[in-house]
């Protein structure tokens, strides 16, 4: 008998375009990893509802970003690729975790101060138990490893914290996952404020690059990236942010070392280097961007391949949800 894959488990929320640091820190690194790992990638749809939705503008999102990772090079038949709002298991269990997670620790989480100070006028409660749902999301598939980026490491955290509370009470019934911990681009910084992580709702539209933006826009947006009042090409993430920052971008794209970027930049000026990585990653995006546009004139092909893998996603959740039911004690329908 082969010996059986471990299980590993990540996803994005489908708010809106991906940003190039989703891609650099995460998606791209996702693509390979079903050759060691039972993977599942949900759209996490579930998610996204902490901020207020325009409900077609929504839907259209959720289905792009499925797209996304097809084009990015998941492949719907080597992985589990889902829809986190069509597997009713992941609410179910959310609330039941929500009776084994307490408040201190929710409050504690840096993510939900962040979002709170960013959205004072609507600070849900779905904000704040936001890392319970994370957790049953990794919970029912039973994920040995999870992949996300520096941000995301408090809430795997929490998820660990409670499978272990859990499992004190009522047995071995969750495996405890791991971080996993990917090569480069963990985190990329907003090109605007390299003080601050790239993300899709940088108020400056410059700070980030979206996946989908065509070629002038990547160009344009590397051009005005913040760098510093020196001009030598040097990793120092300290005294260098900006810098750096391009260096990292520059580095994930083309599989160069740092000190092999510091060299091939050596005595040449902020201009050339900003072009050089601007086109680097036109040149990664193009190919993505191309198979994008193929894969959404293809609906139907698109839509049969989310039923399945539904399906797929569901029936292993529900193993685990009926497990965690019986030993809680819920009755049987
Ligand atoms: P989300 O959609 O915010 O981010 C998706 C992934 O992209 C990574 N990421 C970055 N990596 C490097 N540099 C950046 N600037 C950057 N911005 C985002 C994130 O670390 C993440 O890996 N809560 C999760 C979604 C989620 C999830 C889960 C993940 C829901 N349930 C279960 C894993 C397991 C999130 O915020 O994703």
């Amino acid at each position: 008998m082969g010996e059986e894959k471990k299980i590993l488990y990540s996803g994005m929320q489908a708010t809106n375009t991906l940003t190039l640091g989703n891609y650099l820190g995460a998606l791209k690194n996702w693509v390979h990893l079903s050759e060691d790992y039972t993977c599942f990638f949900g759209v996490m749809d579930l998610h996204s509802l902490t901020v207020r939705q325009n409900p077609t503008e929504f839907r259209q999102n959720a289905k792009k970003l499925y797209a996304l990772y097809v084009a990015a090079g998941l492949s719907p038949e080597e992985n589990v690729l889902y829809f986190q709002s069509h597997v009713s298991a992941h609410a179910e269990l959310a609330w039941i975790l929500n009776c084994f997670t307490y408040m201190g620790e929710l409050g504690r989480m840096t993510q939900f101060k962040d979002k709170s100070a960013k959205h004072a006028d609507n600070v849900n409660a779905g904000l704040f138990t936001y890392p319970v749902l994370m957790a049953a999301d990794i919970l029912l598939y039973q994920a040995d490893a999870v992949p996300v980026g520096a941000d995301q490491k408090q809430h795997l955290e929490i998820c660990r914290d409670i499978a272990e509370r859990f499992n004190g009470i009522y047995g071995d019934v969750f495996t405890i996952p791991e971080p996993y911990i990917g090569k480069a681009g963990a985190r990329i910084q907003s090109l605007s404020d390299p003080e601050k992580k790239m993300s899709k709702s940088d108020e400056n539209p410059n700070g980030a690059v979206m996946l989908l933006d065509d070629r002038d826009t990547v160009l344009r947006k590397f051009k005005r990236a913040v760098t510093d009042s020196e001009s030598a090409v040097r990793f120092d993430p300290e005294k260098k942010p900006g810098v750096s920052n391009l260096i990292n971008i520059y580095s994930s794209v083309t599989g160069k070392t740092k000190e092999d970027v510091e060299a091939e930049f050596d005595g040449k000026g902020y201009g050339e280097f900003k072009a050089a990585v601007g086109e680097a990653v036109a040149d990664e995006l193009a190919p993505l961007q191309k198979k994008y546009e193929k894969l959404m004139a293809e609906k139907s092909w698109l839509e049969e391949r989310i039923r399945e893998n539904d399906q797929k996603a569901a029936y292993c959740a529900n193993k685990t949800l009926r497990k965690v039911k019986k030993k809680v004690g819920l009755t049987e329908p």
